[in-house]
């Protein structure tokens, strides 16, 4: 199929990538000039495991333009426009903008909507438009967004009538993934309900991480363990720790909350998974100064800058927050990530052995395995708030009592 791809963030290139290697045609759309010579010249724009191999494995099944015009043959195609955060609410010009450009290059494609968008967004791009979309709605994950995309838990496809759905059940029947089929509003609330759901869990544990810290001899990873046992729970998303960043737990969260009073109706619960999010930072390190005392003049050196492995996305970064904590309350930071090389107003190494050898404290702040492997008996005291070091390494660590 010739499939067109507006957008070429992380949702958009790896569609196109995943399509591509399915053997169709993409013609990839950025209004980002700088980003469009990049992908033209085989350079990659982000990082993200397997990735390149994909994208250069295809090369001859891609075009990447900055103009709509070659959309103009496209059989579908895909909105993966960025939604950002507008003060709390979800800003959707960038998508009115991509459908309004479809819409002047008279292309007949199935228009999907696979941005995160708010429920009755379909609506109003047919009320500005005439488009009648699909919403198709993305759940990858970064640091595995390849592999979530080829085998989804789920795929789900709105629209309002079911013979738009069909290119786009041939387009996505490879993945053998259960589909299901609704209106566009149920597609686009489900993307919410979903990660709202997920994030409320990651703060649920990281309360019961607190609780664990008064108790001697309870461990929050032996009690996410024995939870996760439960079918019912699932043990993915109880991993206590900094709290939850990136691009979407906090944008979705937050726009949910403002769509919900909108509609005259609270999500008391999400409010409070956010509320809990807030503080972890400021929480870990009143926690480490009732222990150790001042931080002023240590030398702290902070592993982990991306908000999770396998990325080097630092948007919403919990570690990066932590970081600006810890100079706030005047200790000498450096950092040092695997992916992420510089931060402004970091300082950021590459040298992890060096840092960890002239530092009073080694936090550990994202979940990268490789930590793990680095020598930290040279290190002053070690502090794990990902809970990632083998046992008897870290003198700290999220969820278990000091004195364990
Ligand atoms: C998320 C959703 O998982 C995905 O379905 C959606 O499409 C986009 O948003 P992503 O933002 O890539 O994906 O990251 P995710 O792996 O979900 O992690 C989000 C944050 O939660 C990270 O900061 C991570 O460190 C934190 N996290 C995750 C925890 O603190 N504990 C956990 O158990 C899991």
């Amino acid at each position: 199929m010739k499939v067109g791809v507006v957008g070429l963030g992380y949702v958009g290139i790896v569609t196109a990538a995943v399509l591509a290697d399915q053997g169709h045609q993409i013609m990839g759309v950025d209004t980002d000039k700088d980003k469009i010579s990049r992908l033209q010249a085989g350079k990659s724009v982000i990082f993200e495991p397997g990735l390149d191999e994909l994208i250069s494995r295809n090369h001859q099944r891609f075009e990447f333009t900055s103009n709509y015009d070659g959309l103009g043959e496209s059989e579908v195609i895909f909105i993966c426009v960025s939604t950002p955060d507008r003060g709390g609410e979800i800003n959707l010009d960038y998508v009115f903008s991509a459908c309004e450009s479809i819409k002047n290059v008279g292309s007949k494609a199935t228009v999907v909507i696979k941005s995160t968008v708010i429920p009755g967004t379909a609506r109003k791009v047919f009320g500005r438009t005439g488009i009648r979309v699909v919403s198709n709605p993305e759940f990858l994950r970064e640091g595995s967004a390849i592999h979530d995309t080829v085998h989804p838990d789920r795929i789900v496809m709105g629209a309002d009538e079911p013979q738009r759905l069909i290119l786009l059940r041939n387009l996505w029947g490879f993945t053998k993934a259960p589909i299901l089929e609704t209106t566009n509003e149920n597609a686009e609330l489900i993307k919410y309900a979903s990660n709202a759901f997920l994030a409320t869990k990651i703060s649920f544990i990281n309360e019961i991480a607190d609780l664990c810290e008064k108790i001697p001899g309870a461990d929050v990873s032996v009690i996410a363990e024995g939870m996760g046992y439960d079918k019912r729970i699932a043990p993915e998303f109880l991993r206590a720790g900094l709290g939850f960043g990136g691009s979407c737990f906090p944008k979705d969260t937050r726009a949910l909350i403002t769509f919900a009073k909108e509609n005259n109706t609270d999500i008391r619960i999400v409010e409070s998974a956010v509320s809990v999010n807030s503080d972890r930072v400021k929480k870990a390190v009143d926690r480490i100064e009732a222990k150790f005392g001042s931080l002023k003049t240590k030398n702290i050196c902070v592993l982990g800058l991306s908000f999770k492995n396998d990325t080097d996305d630092v948007r919403y970064s919990k570690s990066w927050e932590l970081v600006e904590e810890l100079n706030r309350r005047g200790g000498l930071v450096k950092a040092f990530d695997p992916t992420v090389k510089s931060a402004q107003g970091i300082n950021v190494t590459v040298n992890p052995d060096r840092c960890i050898e002239n530092s009073d404290f080694v936090i550990v702040a994202t979940e990268w395995k490789e930590f793990n492997r680095l020598n930290l008996n040279t290190a002053g005291r070690v502090i794990d708030f990902r809970r990632i070091l083998d046992k008897g390494k870290a003198d700290m660590m999220v969820g278990v009592h000091d004195k364990n």
